[in-house]
């Protein structure tokens, strides 16, 4: 039977809570399936590591996580450490060191969680938000200086990235992800208007790659009017494609939307398979919640689940997308929906749902 080899890396807060959670939901689904077994082997990096070794992660990391067939992460960042080095020295260390250059963030609707929206028709809408992982604003570029000129003087640059190479991947990968989907649309959102240098390299690369796809119909909309569409008119998305920055704050918008920051679940993906692709929930460590066994695992458990259609199984990924849906469906909610069960009720209400076996 193969054996799947998963390097876990929960990091910091409620990563913690919520990748034990999608764990238990694996194993589960590994045993009813009877299709693969896993190893699971976890790596003790994040904010604690640091206090203790000086760096988020080990020096040869990268190297070692080379090794598996892909990553499940939680979420990195404590008070304890400052969050540009928490965030710098593993999860962006990871995707761009591997070179995950896509990060791919599902957002749904999912029945019976009342969202800020108040629109039961919205049940079933899904979009996907397709970010640009490895350069655009989060390219590293830049520095700080003049700090001699004394307080008041010093200058900072924050350098945006924008290469053909970038932009034509990704832009490439949301118009075959868009092929895939009943709408066939693609959505390019940028500030191209304000911002005249890798922004419109951006549009000029989406519109020559849109003419290799006559299938897809395509719209531009800039960022500040996408965050009212989300909002206004959230199903007339299907597939939105954006840059690093962009696509990190529209995606917390599209989970919040949806209900929770804690149902967003996401893949860093290496789509030529040139390395292990990461899997991970959208939201972050939460020290206000941390602790306490009652954070969201929805966005961990569905982000297992890309996990393992992503290795070829996807049977049973759909196996865990149902049985989210049947256990809020069902009223089983934890406290940020509204609920009172704790996050371990929620994956013990979920197990129990799944299939009974192959
Ligand atoms: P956050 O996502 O951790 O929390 C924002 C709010 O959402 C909090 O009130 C929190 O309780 C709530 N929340 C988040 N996930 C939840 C869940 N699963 N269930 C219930 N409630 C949930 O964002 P914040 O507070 O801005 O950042 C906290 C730390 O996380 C910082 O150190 C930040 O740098 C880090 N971070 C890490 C990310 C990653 O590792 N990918 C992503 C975002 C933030
Ligand atoms: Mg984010």
């Amino acid at each position: 039977m193969p054996e799947l080899a998963i390097a876990v890396i929960p990091a910091d807060g409620i990563g913690h809570e919520v990748l034990a959670a999608g764990r238990a939901v694996v194993d589960a689904v590994a045993e009813r399936s009877g299709a693969f077994r896993v190893r699971w082997t976890e790596f003790p990096w994040g904010c604690d590591y640091y206090l203790k070794h000086g760096r988020m992660m080990a020096e040869d990391g990268l190297d070692e996580l080379r090794g598996f067939d892909a990553i499940y992460f939680g979420a990195v960042g404590w008070p304890s450490v400052p969050d540009h080095v928490s965030l710098w020295g593993l999860r962006l260390a990871i995707c761009q060191g591997l070179d995950l250059w896509a990060n791919v963030r599902p957002v749904t609707f999912l029945p019976g969680i009342r969202g800020p929206l108040r629109d039961p028709a919205l049940t079933g809408t899904s979009w996907v938000v397709v970010r640009e992982n490895s350069e655009g604003e989060y390219a590293g570029m830049g520095g700080r200086n003049l700090s001699a000129r004394g307080q008041g003087g010093e200058v900072a640059l924050e350098t945006a990235l924008f290469t053909e190479v970038g932009c034509e991947r990704i832009i490439r990968y949301a118009f075959e992800l868009a092929r895939a989907r009943p709408e066939r649309h693609v959505t390019s959102v940028t500030k191209s208007n304000a911002q005249r240098f890798g922004m419109v390299l951006w549009d000029e690369v989406f519109d020559r790659v849109a003419r290799d796809y006559p299938g897809v119909s395509t719209d531009r909309c800039l960022v500040d009017a996408m965050a009212a569409r989300m909002v206004l008119q959230p199903a007339s998305l299907s597939v939105v494609v954006a840059s690093n920055l962009h696509a990190d704050i529209l995606s917390d918008l599209g989970s919040a939307l949806s209900g929770s920051l804690g149902l967003g679940c996401s893949a860093n993906l290496s789509p030529q398979r040139r390395a292990p692709s990461m899997f991970e929930p959208v939201h972050g460590s939460a020290p206000d919640i941390s602790g306490q066994g009652i954070a969201n695992p929805i966005g961990a458990i569905a982000s297992a689940a890309m996990l393992l259609e992503h290795l070829g199984y996807g049977r049973e990924a759909g196996w865990i997308h149902d049985a989210i849906r049947a256990t809020v469906a069902d009223g089983v909610l934890t406290a940020d929906l509204g609920g009172t069960a704790t996050s371990a009720e929620f994956r013990d209400e979920l197990i129990a749902r799944l299939p009974p076996g192959a």
